[in-house]
Formats: C-alpha cells, sequence, structure tokens
C-alpha cells in the first residue's frame, strides 16, 4: 500500500530549495499555479498569515524554515543574533493562532538548537531539523492514510460516498495529506463511490483547494455549499465525514475549519460515522478541552466581498474561521502513533505516551 500511495502522490506545495522557500501560492489556486519565493523569516510569516501558505501541518513547515532563513541572516549580521533569533520565532509564532502544529515546529527547531554541540554548524542544524520535520510530516501522512483505510474497512466493503470540509490534502501537509491521504488510499483500493466537498465559506478551500487536488487524482468529486451537508446526509449514502484539524486538546475536543462542528452534529444525527486525521503533532495536551484555544477570528471583507467587489451590506460581521467538535460527536481520530475510537481524556493520554516511544 505505501509504495501504491508513493507512486499516487502528485501535488506539492512547499519546497526548500538553494536555501529558500518556495511555497505555491494557495490564493491563486486552481486559476493559477504560481510558486513565490521566501528568502526571509519576515516573508514567511507574512506568508503564513496571508495564506499563501494554509494547513496546519504545512504552517508548522514552512515556519521551521523560516527560522533556518532567520538564523542564516542573524548570524551574517553579526552582533546578538540569538536575541534576533527570538524575535523572528516570535513573529513566526504569531502569524495565525489556532493551528497546534505551528508552534510545536518552532520549538522543536528551537530545542534542537540548544541541544547542540559547540562545533556544529547552526544553519546547517537547522535546515537538517526542518527538512526532518517535512520528511516525518509525509510519512505520518503515509501511515495515518493505512491506518484510516484499515478503519473504513472494518465497517464496510464495497464503494460508498465520503464527505470532506476544507482542504486537509497534500496542498495542507507536507505528504499528500491527513483526511484526503485517507480518502486517496480508499480510493485506491476500490472504496470510494464519490466524495463530497463542502466549498467552505468563506476562504473556498473547499471549492478552490480539495475539489482540484480529487480531481488531479481522478477522484469522482461532487462539489456542494456547505449549506448542503445536512440534506445529503439524509439518504445519499454517505459513510464517513472525513475531515482534518488544526487543534485536538487534551480531552478528545477538535479544532478544525468553521463549520466542522455543525458537520459532526448533523453526522451524529444522521448516523454517518465522523472521522478525524490528524498526525500527533496537532494534539495539545497543555489545552484541556477545546474552549481553551483562541480561535481565529479574520477580516470581515472574506464575508462582504466577493472576487474584490463589496456585495454584502454594511452590518457587524462575525467571521471566526474555526470552531469546536466535542469529543463525544468523534467516532475515531486517526494519528500516525495510534488510533483512538470515541476519545476521551483517558484514551488521548494513552495515546501521547506512545508518541514519546517513537
Ligand atoms: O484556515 P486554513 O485553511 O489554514 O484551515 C485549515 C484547516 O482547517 C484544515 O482542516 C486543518 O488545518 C487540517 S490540514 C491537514
Amino acid at each position: 500500500m505505501r509504495e501504491q500511495l508513493l507512486a499516487a502522490e502528485r501535488i506539492t506545495a512547499i519546497a526548500w530549495r538553494d536555501g529558500a522557500l518556495y511555497l505555491l501560492d494557495q490564493r491563486l489556486l486552481p486559476l493559477e499555479q504560481l510558486w513565490v519565493r521566501c528568502e526571509s523569516s519576515g516573508a514567511v510569516a507574512a506568508a503564513i498569515s496571508q495564506m499563501l501558505v494554509r494547513g496546519a501541518p504545512a504552517i508548522g513547515v514552512a515556519a521551521a524554515y523560516g527560522l533556518v532563513l532567520s538564523a542564516r541572516a542573524r548570524l551574517q549580521a553579526g552582533g546578538d543574533w540569538q536575541a534576533g533569533l527570538q524575535a523572528d520565532y516570535q513573529q513566526l509564532a504569531a502569524a495565525r493562532p489556532t493551528a497546534a502544529n505551528l508552534l510545536w515546529a518552532l520549538n522543536r527547531m528551537l530545542d534542537r538548537l540548544q541541544r547542540r554541540n559547540p562545533d556544529e554548524d547552526v544553519v546547517a542544524l537547522l535546515e537538517a531539523e526542518a527538512i526532518a520535520i517535512h520528511l516525518s510530516d509525509r510519512e505520518a501522512n503515509l501511515t495515518m492514510a493505512q491506518s484510516g483505510l484499515e478503519l473504513i474497512r472494518k465497517h464496510q466493503d464495497s464503494a460508498q460516498s465520503f464527505l470532506t470540509h476544507c482542504n486537509a490534502g497534500a496542498l495542507a501537509t507536507g505528504g499528500f495529506g491527513t483526511a484526503l491521504g485517507v480518502i486517496r488510499a480508499a480510493h485506491l483500493q476500490g472504496l470510494v463511490e464519490r466524495v463530497y466537498a463542502g466549498e467552505t465559506r468563506p476562504w473556498l478551500q473547499g471549492s478552490r483547494l480539495t475539489a482540484w487536488e480529487l480531481a488531479e487524482d481522478g477522484v469522482p468529486t461532487t462539489l456542494i455549499a456547505d449549506s448542503t451537508a445536512a440534506h445529503l446526509m439524509r439518504g445519499h449514502g454517505i459513510s464517513w465525514v472525513i475531515v482534518g484539524a488544526d487543534r485536538i486538546t487534551a480531552n478528545g475536543d477538535v479544532i478544525n475549519k468553521i463549520g466542522t462542528y455543525q458537520l459532526a452534529i448533523n453526522a451524529m444525527h444522521h448516523g454517518v460515522r465522523f472521522m478525524v486525521v490528524a498526525p500527533s503533532s496537532t494534539i495539545d495536551m497543555t489545552c484541556e478541552v477545546g474552549e481553551d484555544v483562541v480561535l481565529e477570528e479574520r477580516d470581515a471583507t472574506e464575508l462582504l466581498d466577493f472576487a474584490g467587489q463589496r456585495v454584502g451590506a454594511r452590518v457587524e460581521v462575525f467571521n471566526p474561521v474555526f470552531d469546536v467538535t466535542p469529543a463525544d460527536l468523534v467516532d475515531a481520530i486517526v494519528t500516525e502513533t495510534g488510533v483512538i475510537e470515541r476519545p476521551d481524556g483517558e484514551k488521548m493520554a494513552q495515546l501521547m505516551s506512545r508518541r514519546h516511544l517513537h
């Protein structure tokens, strides 16, 4: 299966080449494929907050490379390079507030720096660590795809339909995706009749990114308005809702793209299973419950404007871009270190203790 999955990899959105970070600008997809070269940590932080790069694991990977660029520039500038690196770390960490992977990756980079031998080259060791973070995310995707597939097989042996939300694919990770990785594996095994992609208002990750990725892979895909989901789940043969996550808290609550919570409620009401696929770098045991997590709110123009044109009436706007799905609405959390069904605090703690053994 691993070889089959690797052979099916097509889209990449992050590349580290010639000492610079290249990002496929996700604001323009699928109409235009433009690679942007980032040569400074400031440029990477801006790319994260402006969403040239997006998706929890992908912004972690990008930030790690950002810190390599920071170290190189700060060492070249001379003086107190470590204070400069700290400032760049803060700027990268503040680029977006919700995804756990951002801080996880930055802290892993700092940790590596602190454990260095005096004779090690700082830039080279940080570069190696960023590449390791990137590659391990790709590996995690492969493992999760296979575990998610096994879970699907436990409940079905013929092709059925799936619903996904936002984009948890190659564009959002260092590999070929979390939720979409599982869907890709199921497709390769003939278990996918159709994938319904919610358009994911207001940024349209579903219609612009997920639908594009799935179509590139030849997966039968149907785009729906987000508000179609309940109607779809009532009698259209949806077996699973499969989504990614931006942060999972110690009790198993799932923070993901706005609209995920209403999908989970709908899924429970209609007897549709709900699977969350995320690497362990998305799990934050320091947050006890979902309510502890800062949910990013973005600009009102995302709702008021359409294609750069004002279409909404002049009223107040509430635009949180993530929500909290309580653990008791989740059937399974699939990570690279294991799968837990019907998550709770105890199962989460057990799962994370296994992570330390890896
Ligand atoms: O605002 P975005 O596009 O960064 O939000 C992304 C999501 O919510 C994804 O579902 C999540 O990060 C998982 S990506 C593997």
